[in-house]
Order: structure tokens, then sequence, then C-alpha cells
């Protein structure tokens, strides 16, 4: 049987400082002072020392903006030059944490599988749970291509131009690199390079107890569902972050569910992100 930490002080310190360094919560100006120098850059001034070292007292209320936005729903380009090392926000971090505790206290099987990886953050914090729970078995797949999203194909996905975003393209050393700063690229992290098309259809995982698609597009998202649904153990999470914010990444889900019979109800997390359990 498995102790649980969770009441413990030094655990929920140790869980909010983790969260703090994924989200850059403790670095929020440093995407700002980034945006100013390539406008410097861009508009060919010279920059501001002070501004760049001061940007708190010159951009104040920019700085303001972003610190009451910890869910991550404006100011995309500022915040992803803080690079923080996931963009999913704090309620949806705090979410996954819930998730994660759930299915360790309920000892509902099989492993944490994320499709849409981008720097890793959201599959580190389920490895570095893991961890702390002392859990000895579940491994935490890591499924992304590696290069960013694929243009996009079907109808469904019409205007989506998300494969020419660079911010969205993080190399495959650079996440294992992320992984190995927190001390936690072991072989309970399983890496699955490529389109989900692909990847996701490998015998393993067999099983999953969390699975957390972020892939955007309808078919990034229908790709992960259909290959990886069946596997969900009952009781198991089944996490879309991209289900309010994306009208073609909420169609996918809705085609699927209704293809498939599922009434389960779907529950929202914050502006974007919803799940249901299987
Ligand atoms: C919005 S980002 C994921 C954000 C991430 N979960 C986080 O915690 O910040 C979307 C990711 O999905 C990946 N992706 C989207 N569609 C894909 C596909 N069909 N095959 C492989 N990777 C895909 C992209 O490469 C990108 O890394």
């Amino acid at each position: 049987m498995m102790t649980d930490p969770s009441m413990n002080l030094l655990y929920k310190r140790h869980v909010d400082l983790l969260k703090n360094v994924l989200l850059n919560e403790f670095g929020t100006e440093n995407g700002l002072r980034i945006a100013y120098l390539l406008y410097c850059m861009d508009t060919s001034q010279p920059y501001d020392l002070d501004k760049v070292i001061n940007i708190h007292r010159h951009q104040a209320d920019k700085v303001e903006a972003l610190r009451q936005d910890p869910n991550g729903q404006h100011n995309y380009r500022e915040r992803m030059f803080g690079f923080p090392y996931t963009m999913i926000g704090r309620a949806r971090l705090d979410s996954l944490q819930t998730m994660v505790e759930t299915v360790l206290c309920e000892n509902i099987s099989g492993d944490f599988l994320e499709a849409g990886v981008w720097r890793g953050g959201a599959s580190i914090f389920m490895r570095a749970m893991l961890e702390l729970w002392e859990d000895s078995d579940r491994k935490v797949y890591v499924a992304d291509s590696f290069q960013g999203l694929p243009p996009p194909l079907l109808q469904q996905d019409e205007n989506l131009n998300f494969h020419l975003d660079p911010t969205l393209s993080v190399g495959i050393d650079v996440v294992k690199g992320h992984f190995a700063r927190f001390g936690l690229l072991d072989d309970r992290v399983k890496f699955m390079p490529g389109w989900f098309e692909d990847t996701l259809r490998a015998s393993e995982p067999s099983q999953l107890a969390i699975l957390r698609a972020d892939g955007d597009l309808y078919k990034s998202t229908m790709d992960i569902l259909d290959a990886l649904y069946d596997r969900v153990t009952p009781g198991g999470f089944v996490i879309i972050d991209d289900y309010g914010a994306i009208p073609a990444c909420r169609l996918a889900v809705e085609d699927f569910r209704r293809a498939h019979g599922i009434d389960q109800p779907i529950h929202t997390i914050d502006w974007t992100g919803a799940y249901w359990r299987a």
C-alpha cells in the first residue's frame, strides 16, 4: 500500500515550488525583457539598459497583466519568451496534480501519457509526482513529433497554421535536457518521437491511468483518442487541453465521444482545459 504524502507540509511546499518553476512564475518579467530587446532590434533602436533591468517599473502594467493571468490565456508571446517548461498554466497544472493524486490514492492502474508535450513541463510534473509518491513501476510516456505541428490536412483544421509557428517546435534533445535538469531523465520516462498517427498504436503502453491530449488540431486530437482511448482504465482520466480554446479540437472530442457512445460528463478546468473519467 502506497503512503499518501499529500498532507505533509514539505510535500506541499515541494510541489508548489515545482509548479512555480515549471510555469516560470518566478521569472515572469524575463519574457517582457526579451520582447523589449527584440523590439529594439526589429526597429533598429539602441536598447536602454535601465529598461532591461527595471522592466517592472517601465512596463508595470504588462508585468501586472501577466501576473493576473496565471492560467495563460493572454500575452502568448511575452509568456513564451519567459521560457516556461509548460504553457498549460496554473489551473491545469493544479488539476493534473489532483488527477495524479487521485489515481495513486484510488489505485487506478496504468501508466501516464502526454501526447503533445512541447518543452515537456507537464510530463516532467507527472514524473516528479511519481517520485514523490515513491511509486516504483508506473511509467510516463512522452509523445511528440519534436518538430512542431503538422500542416492542417483536414477540412476541420482549415486555417490552423500552427506548423508555421517556430515557438511550437522543440527538439527531443531539448526536452530530454529539461527532464535531466530536474533529475528525472530515467528509464521510467519513455519517449515516443514521431507523428501521432505513426507512433501511438505501438503495443506499449498497454494501460493508461492518465491520458493527456494536447495536440491542438482536430486530426491530432482524433489520432490520440483513436489510438489510445481503449487503453484508459475505468476511472482513469482523459484530459483535453485545447477543448475550450480551439473549436476544431472540441469538435474532434465531440465526434469521438458520439461515435463511441461515451456519455461520462465533461468537466471544465479553466478557459480551455477539460477532462472526463473513463
Ligand atoms: C500546445 S503544444 C503542447 C503543450 C504542452 N503539453 C505543455 O505542457 O506546454 C502542442 C504539441 O503537440 C505536438 N503535436 C501536435 N500534433 C502532433 C502530431 N500529429 N504528431 C506529433 N506531435 C504533434 C507539437 O509538436 C507540440 O509540441
